[in-house]
């Protein structure tokens, strides 16, 4: 059984009559909040949203379900209950089918390819699941079919027809995904059956305008077609009570969104597709359907446990002493507060939820996340800039974590929380304490003399930030948590500042020793604590400690490296991040936006038509640069000299912007109006007009003759 987490209250009033002023209220944070007792159970299964394979995982994926629920997982793991991690690729779906066609391979292909990425990433990162399966395992589609099966037995489901759209060449009843049309509400004509992503409504088929199928091109038609479906509309009442008087510990936002779907009421779902792309349906009428991805999906999370424990799986999920966590991003709440349980508590032998701290979203740069539009920082790709840099990234996204509304990663917070928390903070203390046992003892952990005020406090303080870490962890709030685990290296900084043992050397030799004895305490139990955060970083110092690392609920004794032990070099566990690697990232997001904007390119409307005649009044002729170089005190101009073939003549053109090299335009030729209207631009009398092309960027570009032609000659 675990021991109840206790509070301890009396927190030790600090002496005043200390040699040195202490303030410890920066260090410690939000210590015993909204403390929540812990039920005694056995053992824990967390579960991590199973991410879609049909693309890599990106630092939003990481930041609002796989990091949390890691530190969890080894938070759990350290405290020695017993823990089953689960992640797993979800296969299934219509954008797996739709990514597969567009690139001409099978959905078993497009699954393959991003099974593996994704797996491969979370490994590097050191996400440590248990196991990390995948739902085109034939155990899960096994398990999923016989779920159903025993729902359909117990006479759980609502059978119902409907009409729904049909594509006759192809023969298959279209999901919504597949069919475009009209948007009714912008007018938009590449809007999808369930939503138009112009304007971000959501839709229904049979809302759309000349829909028409994404397959065959056709205009579909109505066809009658069965469906079983989840009566949540009968489980109201009971999800109204399990949720909302059972549950009023879990997250604000988890237990508002739950409200607002139960009190706008709940309606049947489908649990079955026409698709061919997913677990069969079981049944002989359902053989040409298959289950619906988010009825296999979370029974992905009992399959996979099954892959790996095949004769033990049960305890995982059907033992009342065993809590069963949920981490997801809030997308996926509805999935896991209400029909997920539904369908657990309907089967009858599963345990419930404890808790389902799910996260809302990251941004990027301001932007919302967006695989479509590139908009993201890859897992894999930001491993290839920061090679070695897992931790930083993780400390980062924890300490930005959107645990309670939508929050934002920008590439200058990543390195102003690199170099002035994790390089300045934990990399310097660690460091300082490791080079100055050298420099005064030969590597060795030293001797303490007797204790002051300070070293006293120094282990209330150590008692109290342990506390508030188990206490913040334990309620999911990580970002107060890993404020918790940095504290301990803050409190060794301002050690090392209040009592200066680089001076107090030459004439206290006795003190020093005291004060890098407690200092390497201090890095062995910035180690410990900081191991479920940064993990790879904790190994790291564990190596230059030259120590194993201490059992966790050693680690409110303080003395943890023995006197006499050796500890090995000062190694950097952090280096400074250059504004040149930052920049490097803004500008690879620039770049996205540009051609972003290009592919939302629409032409501008044509104009009026105008008369031959009129066209013909323009003259229009080709010359060869013969001098070009920027207008004094004006950003935006470029003065030229052409040689148009009758002596020649000056131009000015407002495109310095875009050629910021002037001279390398002499010798190309380039298209101008001839009978232009002389004008006076910044003093200079232009006579004519130099034609470009505004790209969709804005920017211009000049309009050249593929071939050389002979200047002055006529264009039109
Ligand atoms: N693939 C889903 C998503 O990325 C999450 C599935 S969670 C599971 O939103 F429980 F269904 F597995
Ligand atoms: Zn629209």
């Amino acid at each position: 059984m675990f021991p109840n987490t206790k509070l301890v209250l009396n927190v030790v009033l600090l002496a005043k009559s200390c040699k040195y002023s202490i303030n410890f209220s920066q260090i410690s944070c939000n210590f015993a909040q909204n403390f929540q007792k812990m039920k005694d159970y056995k053992r824990i299964t967390i579960t991590s949203a199973l991410p879609y394979a049909n693309g890599p995982v990106h630092i939003g994926h990481l930041a609002g379900v796989y990091v949390p629920a890691d530190i969890y997982a080894r938070y759990n793991r350290l405290k020695h209950r017993d823990v089953l991690f689960i992640g797993g690729s979800d296969e299934h779906g219509v954008p797996v089918t739709l990514k597969a066609r567009k690139e001409g391979v099978t959905p078993q292909d497009i699954v393959d390819r991003y099974h593996k990425i994704i797996k491969e990433s979370f490994e590097e990162f050191g996400i440590s699941f248990d196991i990390y399966g995948r739902t085109s395992a034939e155990i899960h589609h096994k398990t999923a079919a016989e779920f159903f099966l025993s729902l359909y037995n117990k006479g759980e489901f609502v059978e119902k027809t409907s009409m729904q759209f049909y594509d006759e060449q192809e023969q298959q009843f279209l999901a919504d995904r597949y069919i475009m049309g009209t948007c009714p509400k912008c007018g938009a004509e590449d809007a999808y059956g369930d939503q138009c992503e112009k304007c971000g409504s959501s839709l229904s088929p049979t809302e759309l305008i000349n829909p028409r199928s994404m397959i065959s091109g056709n205009a579909p038609v109505m066809k009658e077609t069965k469906h079983w479906y989840l009566p949540l509309d009968k489980y109201e009442e009971e999800l109204r009570h399990w949720i909302l008087e059972e549950h009023k510990e879990w997250k604000p936002n988890v237990y508002g969104q739950c409200k607002s779907w139960l009190d706008s009421g709940l309606f049947p779902r489908a649990v079955t597709r026409d698709l061919n792309w997913g677990v069969k349906v079981p049944l002989e009428e359902g053989k040409d359907k298959v289950l619906y991805v988010w009825f296999d999906a979370p029974i992905g999370y009992i399959s996979n446990t099954k892959m790996l424990y095949p004769n033990d799986w049960e305890k995982w999920w059907k033992d009342k002493d065993t809590k069963l966590v949920h981490f997801i991003g809030k997308d996926n709440i509805v999935f896991h507060c209400i029909i997920f349980p539904s369908m657990l508590r309907h089967e009858g032998s599963y345990i419930l939820p404890d808790n389902v701290p799910a996260n809302e979203f990251l941004n990027l740069e301001g932007n919302k996340i967006s695989t479509s539009r590139n908009w993201a920082v890859w897992l894999h790709e930001y491993l290839r800039d920061f090679e070695g840099k897992q931790d930083v990234l993780r400390y980062v996204l924890t300490a930005n974590a959107p645990e309670t509304k939508d929050n934002d990663f920008s590439w200058k917070d990543f390195q102003t929380k690199n170099n002035s928390e994790l390089v300045a903070i934990m990399g310097n203390f660690i460091n300082r304490a490791v080079v100055l046992t050298h420099k005064y003892f030969g590597g060795n952990v030293p001797q303490p003399a007797e204790d002051t005020d300070y070293e006293k406090e120094i282990r209330a303080e150590i008692a109290r930030i342990k506390e508030s870490l188990e206490n913040n962890i334990e309620n999911y709030k990580f970002r107060e948590a890993l404020k918790d685990a940095m504290a301990v290296s803050r409190l060794g900084n301002k050690y090392l500042a209040d009592t200066e043992p680089w001076k107090l050397i030459k004439t206290d030799e006795a003190r020093t020793r005291t004060i890098l004895y407690y200092s390497l305490q201090l890095c062995a139990l910035s180690a410990t604590l900081a191991e479920p955060f940064l993990p790879f970083t904790s190994a790291k110092l564990f190596k230059m400690l030259n120590f194993e690392r201490p059992d966790w609920e050693s680690t409110t004794k303080v003395d943890l490296i023995p006197v006499g032990h050796k500890i090995g070099e000062a190694e950097l566990l952090f280096e400074r991040i250059e504004d040149a690697a930052i920049d490097a990232q803004l500008q690879r997001l620039e770049n996205i936006k540009i051609e972003n904007e290009k592919n939302n390119y629409k032409p501008q409307p044509v104009k009026e038509n105008v008369a031959f005649d009129d066209f013909m009044k323009v003259d229009i002729r080709v010359g060869t640069v013969l001098e070009c170089f920027k207008v004094p005190k004006a950003d935006k101009l470029l003065q030229f000299k052409i040689d148009d073939g009758m002596g020649g003549r000056t131009i000015v053109s407002g495109i310095a912007k875009y050629y910021t090299e002037p001279e390398k335009l002499v010798g190309t030729q380039v298209c101008f109006i001839a009978n232009f209207e002389p004008r006076k631009l910044k003093g200079v009398v232009s006579e004519g007009m130099i034609l470009s092309a505004e790209d969709a960027d804005g920017r211009l570009v000049l309009l050249l003759p593929k071939d050389l032609v002979k200047c002055g000659v006529r264009v039109g």
